[in-house]
């Protein structure tokens, strides 16, 4: 496998990393590009491929899986940068947040296998959480490679593109929503004494095992939320406490939000696409 990441920022370097480290393709067989020189020397510092400032004619010619990690916004330019090396044999994942497939189509004018794929910021210590979907063109061999990658760097689902909007709102942006548990957690830690250390400590080990056990024991949160509550115990307390300000109808809504807030900068996207076209 020959790969060429577009854009190599952070989701797209983080990727780099775990394609490396993973073995999905080796360090010849990756080529990164990004905007400026300065930042292309950078990444060549750290990691052992070739990477180009622009010149992603160059770098999508050279591969057969070819992920764009742009903004959303640059998407339209790239394209039409490397269109002649996008080939029915080769695969295109665009990251970009809230650019439909639909969209990429268009622009590309010809049918070609087409990913979308929404990671999240933990594929930097490869525990990130990354949906998929594709066209109707895409083969499930090339299902196959393109979860290969993703799964260098964490967990991978495959989804419906309709549901994006709710991926994106739950997971792609579930990590800021997590941070501010936690940052809330140190704080109560420190309210009540504990030093930033430990305090710091005890919330993101809370928070990591919490979500190893729920993946380990395959329970439902409320079962193992069960087990850590004893009758008139200190944990009901703060649980009526959470009730009481709303903590799990806030993070519902928070989604609801996200979703709808997702679907709405795609409409408003499309309609910059139409018009600019
Ligand atoms: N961050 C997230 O949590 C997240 C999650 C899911 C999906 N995404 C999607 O991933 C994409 C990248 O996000 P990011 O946060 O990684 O952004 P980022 O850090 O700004 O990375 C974008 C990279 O694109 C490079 N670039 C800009 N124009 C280019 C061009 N014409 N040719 C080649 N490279 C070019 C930039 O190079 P320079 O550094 O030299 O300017 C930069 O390194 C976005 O589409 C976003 O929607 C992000």
């Amino acid at each position: 496998m020959r790969i060429a990441i577009i854009g190599a920022g952070n989701i797209g370097s983080a990727l780099l990393g775990g394609i490396l480290k993973g073995g999905v393709a080796a360090p010849d067989d990756v080529v990164a590009t990004v905007a400026t020189q300065e930042h292309a020397e950078e990444l060549a510092r750290s990691y052992p491929v070739r990477v180009m400032a622009g010149n992603n004619l160059a770098a999508a010619e050279f591969a057969n899986v070819i992920i764009l990690a742009v903004k959303p916004k640059v998407i339209p330019t790239v394209l039409e940068e490397i269109r002649w090396a996008l080939r029915e044999d080769r695969i295109l994942i665009s990251l970009a947040a809230a650019f439909p497939i639909a969209e990429i189509e268009t622009q590309l004018g010809r049918r070609m296998p087409i990913f979308r794929a929404m990671p999240n910021t933990p594929v930097i210590v490869e525990e990130g959480a990354t949906c998929i979907s594709s066209n109707e063109v895409a083969t499930p061999q090339q299902r196959a490679v393109v979860e290969a990658i993703f799964r260098a760097v964490g967990v991978v689902c495959h989804i419906e593109e309709d549901l994006m909007h709710a991926a994106t709102a739950l997971s792609g942006s579930g990590p800021a929503y997590v941070y501010m548990v936690i940052e809330a957690l140190i704080a109560g830690g420190l309210k009540m004494g504990l030093s930033h250390e430990v305090s710091t400590r005890l919330s993101e080990q809370t928070v990591l095992g919490a979500a190893k056990l729920v993946r380990q024991t395959m329970l439902h949160p409320a079962i193992l939320k069960d087990q850590v509550i004893t009758p008139g115990g200190v944990t009901i307390s703060a649980v009526h406490e959470l009730e009481r300000h709303g903590l799990r109808a806030m993070l519902i809504s928070a989604i609801e939000t996200a979703t709808r807030h997702s679907r709405h900068l795609s409409d408003k996207l499309i309609e910059k696409l139409r018009k600019d076209a």
